[in-house]
């Protein structure tokens, strides 16, 4: 192929020849013609956003990825090419020729607003049916007809900028990792089922009857193999698929960064990759940190907020009212583990029923407290509180005075088991928080959250789990307590919140086989269970491995909460609903009885 360029008279344009045609759809973009270009011939090709008649003239939005440009038809000049005009149909995809002219009404709103085209030639490239919704920045489709038709939902502006936005990131990330040293490494997705974390997807193998790979979790195993290897400092912008249940900011795919390091302690890890974030918001959004990013352990964060992602945009932090509301008589404080407060400042004016439907809100399965109570902290220093039968003026003033309350403020109280009443008033504070306007989403503020516990019980199976994954180092200090007290141990791992979202986690690993090979009997495994799903990583330990760590942001919630929104589906391009289905593609879908009987699988 040979480009060629061609002097018009008015400027050069670049000609792109094959052997048999000769191809130029366009000169320039529907976003790029401003003033300057007046006098210009253009060629453009877009699609047809909406066209309106007004007396002799009619105008045309042509659109493209770039943006919008105005065509001009005028039935004096051309009544032929102005009626072909009048019958374009919605979404019909044209192309136009014509010369740049400066507009009468300038349109302040789009930087292709000072001019317009008037058209001399006009092609229907491709005609369109009537799209289902309206393709424009606010369209009148639900969610659902909008994911069905995802392909025309992707040609409104908001969510092509989501994707670019997302680019950005991801470019950005290469960019910085790449400027460190670490290496882009590809791991399977074909590989081992594994019981631990999520619940894996499957896929049977026909080669294999019977036997199945699992898509991985996230490629966790691999990556401290390349540590094993050599590389030192990998890292990977990699899907990840988990059978979970799906929320705002879950899907059953995702994208990580996926980085690890090897020779390296926590702080070393936790610098690098407050440097990407920085970096990312700098180049990216144009925010700059200028700080370090604050560091809060698991249990200040928990005790402060009943939360280890903590939004840290706003206070209203937890007040632990265990000291002053018992013992006066009221049996719900005086039998609970935990009586916590927050203090909604200046909203000493809520009324009744505001109230009323906060509780209501708590009481709610989701959340599933009992019943809230409140203090309003009047203007002239008096209290009023639901539970003004047990508590004398001075009591409530003393409640006050814990939470730092002045007059105007309101006090809500939750009690009850300690970790179930965290687990609300976290709900609650975020719930304030929005209704209160705190929550602004061109705030940023991350927070490292470290030294979570390396174990959970599991009611359940009645046995721990690992709070982050079996391959996290304990704390050297706490060693002591493995076998007496495990539940208390600390492990080497860290998450990255940020606006009351976990962007990312990490920790430094086990690498030595005998912890390893201990780490699984406390999780339960038995010896033959360990050496059958994770030998290949103990006897990798066997053959020097380096003291190693690393961690995983989830590139959808980065790039979503850089975008100041907490849902990660518009950032996706084609995003799974709630149950887990892509409608477009109509998946999952059975398989036919032919594919069924070639992988051996009988359905029941
Ligand atoms: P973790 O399980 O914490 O760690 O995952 C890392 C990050 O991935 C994102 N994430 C998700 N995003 C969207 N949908 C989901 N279903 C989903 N699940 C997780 C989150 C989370 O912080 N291998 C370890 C990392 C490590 O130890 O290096 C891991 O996967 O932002």
């Amino acid at each position: 192929m040979n480009n060629v360029f061609v002097n018009t008279k008015k400027q050069s344009l670049l000609l792109i020849f094959t052997p048999h045609l000769l191809i130029m759809y366009r000169s320039h973009t529907c976003g790029e013609l401003r003033i300057a270009h007046i006098g210009h011939e253009v060629t453009l090709a877009g699609w047809m956003q909406r066209s309106r008649d007004l007396g002799g003239m009619t105008f045309v939005d042509l659109r493209d990825r770039y943006g919008i440009t105005q065509l001009v038809l005028n039935m004096e000049d051309n009544s032929e090419l102005c009626e072909k005009a009048r019958k374009l149909g919605r979404e019909f995809v044209i192309q136009v020729a014509g010369i740049v002219i400066e507009r009468s009404s300038k349109n302040k709103n789009i930087p292709t607003g000072e001019i317009e085209i008037q058209v001399t030639a006009l092609t229907i490239l491709n005609a369109a049916k009537l799209p289902p919704f309206t393709i424009e920045d606010e369209t009148d489709g639900g969610d659902e007809l909008r994911m069905q038709y995802r392909y025309l939902d992707l040609r409104r502006n908001p969510v092509q900028q989501k994707l670019m936005l997302r680019n950005k990131v991801a470019l950005e990330t290469r960019v910085y990792l790449n400027s460190k040293d670490f290496l882009d490494v590809e791991t399977p997705f074909l590989i081992k089922s594994t019981p631990e974390g999520a619940r894996d997807f499957v896929v049977p193998s026909r080669m294999n009857e019977g036997q199945f790979y699992a898509l991985p979790q996230s490629p966790q195993t691999f990556k401290q193999l390349l540590m094993v290897s050599g590389f030192d400092r990998y890292y990977q912008i990699v899907k990840c698929f988990r059978d979970e249940d799906l929320r705002a900011d879950r899907q059953p795919e995702f994208t990580q960064i996926d980085c690890e390091m090897a020779f390296v302690e926590q702080d070393d890890i936790l610098n690098t990759f407050e440097g990407l974030i920085k970096h990312l918001f700098k180049t990216v959004r144009g925010v700059e940190f200028t700080e370090s990013f604050p560091r809060m352990d698991y249990a200040e964060a928990m005790a402060r907020y009943g939360s280890d992602k903590p939004d840290i945009r706003f206070g209203m932090e937890f007040v632990d009212l265990n000291d002053v509301a018992k013992g006066k008589g009221f049996v719900i404080f005086d039998s609970a583990e935990a009586v916590i407060a927050i203090n909604a400042e200046d909203c000493v004016e809520y009324t009744r029923k505001q109230i009323d439907e906060l509780t209501e809100w708590v009481k709610r399965p989701q959340i599933g407290a009992k019943g809230l109570i409140y203090v309003r902290c009047n203007a002239d220093g008096t209290y009023k509180s639901s539970v003004d039968k047990f508590y004398s003026q001075e009591d409530l003033a003393q409640w006050a005075e814990k939470a730092n309350a002045k007059p105007g403020d309101l006090l809500l109280v939750l009690s009850g088991d300690l970790e179930k009443t965290r687990k609300q008033m976290n709900e609650l504070r975020l719930h304030m928080g929005n209704e209160l306007g705190l929550r602004n989403p061109n705030v940023f503020k991350p927070l490292w959250v470290l030294d979570f516990p390396l174990l959970e019980w599991d009611e359940e199976s009645g046995r721990y789990h690992a709070m982050h994954h079996p391959f996290t180092s304990p704390k050297p200090e706490d060693m002591h307590l493995i076998q007496t007290d495990p539940g208390k141990v600390r492990a080497n791992a860290y998450d990255l919140a940020m606006n009351g979202v976990e962007l990312g986690g990490g920790s430094i690993r086990i690498h030595d086989r005998d912890l390893q090979s201990r780490m699984f009997d406390l999780l339960g495994f038995t010896k033959e269970e360990a050496q059958e799903q994770f030998g290949f990583l103990m006897s990798a330990f066997e053959y020097g491995a380096p003291p190693h760590g690393g961690l995983a942001f989830g590139l959808d919630r980065l790039v979503a909460t850089m975008g100041g929104s907490e849902s990660i589906r518009d950032y996706i391009a084609f995003p799974k609903n709630n149950s887990g289905r892509d409608t477009m593609i109509d998946a999952p879908s059975p398989l036919n009885e032919a594919q069924l009987k070639e992988l051996g699988i009988n359905i029941l």
